[in-house]
């Protein structure tokens, strides 16, 4: 059995890799530092540690066969908060880490590289990052390129990844739908923008198929591009009675992207099973069972949350790192 060590496994995406992973008959270990929980509860190997805490993470390193590195401040909103810090986090961490570690590497990025362009966008498309989250993740994606990495630009992910981790409603279609849900009404901005989309729970699946491969370099993993407008559309299925009310004044979100994920397809056979109507129910189902209560509370939110604890949090944890 291989020894699988999930940096970042505590978050929205970690849930469904890590039971994915455990169910799959690997050794599985969680490293995290737990930004926005106060405890971990899933039954599985876990080091509550800091990415920039070299000492301690190098331990670990030792242990696995493969990385899974998902720990970064995500969200352009979170990451602007503090660039410095998201600086440190999302790519002087994985500078380290291919100076560190020779095993396979999964890494996380995402398709906010691509910025705002026309036409669908491929592996070779230039990338044009908005934001401090989108600048970082790019670095990041350049210190693995002669390492045994694989690394995935993901679109905009949905629906419920396990039962024990938090849901992130700062995600379109889980937000749209919640709030369709407890508010009877959605708004959307412009409208016009693109998104690939693809279920959390498809991302796992991605990382399990690579953890043994030898596929190196860069893929897009989305399901589909979708345009928010009719995003909306597809959350009213659900709920017939609800209310979409359009401005056609921009948000200040200016991302616009399409993108192919035929090269994953190709290469490693690669192609989503979870469909946005699935997360959609999920979604629903959440509220329903009263999982989800005020959709407004900073827990769902990355940036939102951060902002409300930066100094107790973020920053502390940040000395203690500096200071071991
Ligand atoms: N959710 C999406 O739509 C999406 C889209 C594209 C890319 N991604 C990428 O997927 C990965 C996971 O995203 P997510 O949605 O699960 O986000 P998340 O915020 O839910 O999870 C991030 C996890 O990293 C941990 N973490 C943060 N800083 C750390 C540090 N210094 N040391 C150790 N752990 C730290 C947090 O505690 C958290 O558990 C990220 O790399 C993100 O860039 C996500």
């Amino acid at each position: 059995m291989k020894n699988i060590l999930i940096v970042g496994g505590a978050g929205y995406v970690g849930g469904a890799i890590t039971d994915l992973i455990q169910q799959s008959n690997y050794n599985v270990r969680v490293y995290d530092a737990l930004l926005y929980e106060d405890s971990f509860r899933k039954p599985v190997d876990f080091i509550h540690g800091d990415v920039r805490d070299h000492d301690k993470l190098l331990q670990h390193l030792k242990w696995a066969d493969a990385v899974v590195w998902l720990a970064a401040i995500v969200g352009d909103g979170a990451c602007q908060l503090n660039p410095d810090l998201t600086k440190s986090i999302n790519q002087d961490a994985v500078a380290w880490l291919a100076d560190n570690y020779n095993g396979r590497i999964v890494f996380m990025s995402t398709c906010s590289v691509y910025g705002a362009q026309d036409k669908e966008l491929d592996e070779t498309s230039p990338t044009k990052p908005l934001s401090t989250y989108a600048e970082t993740k790019l670095n990041a994606e350049k210190f693995l390129k002669h390492k045994n990495a694989i690394i995935f630009r993901l679109g905009t992910l949905f629906g419920v990844g396990d039962l024990y981790s938090r849901i992130r409603l700062d995600l379109v279609v889980n937000i749209l739908t919640v709030r369709a849900y407890i508010e009877g009404s959605i708004s959307v901005f412009g409208g016009d923008q693109f998104r690939p989309l693809l279920h959390v729970k498809d991302v796992a699946r991605a990382v399990l198929m690579n953890l043994e491969t030898e596929h190196k370099g860069i893929y897009n993993l989305a399901r589909q591009n979708v345009r928010i407008s009719d995003l909306a559309y597809q959350v009213r299925m659900h709920f017939p009675d609800l209310v979409i009310e359009t401005t056609d004044m921009p948000f200040q979100d200016t991302r616009n992207y399409r993108v192919s994920a035929k090269k994953a397809e190709e290469v490693f056979g690669f192609r989503s099973i979870h469909s946005v109507d699935e997360g959609i129910e999920e979604l629903k189902y959440l509220v329903e069972t009263k999982r989800i209560k005020d959709l407004k509370s900073p827990r769902y939110s990355n940036q939102a949350y951060l902002k409300d604890h930066y100094e107790e949090l973020l920053l502390k944890v940040f000395e203690e790192v500096e200071a071991a």
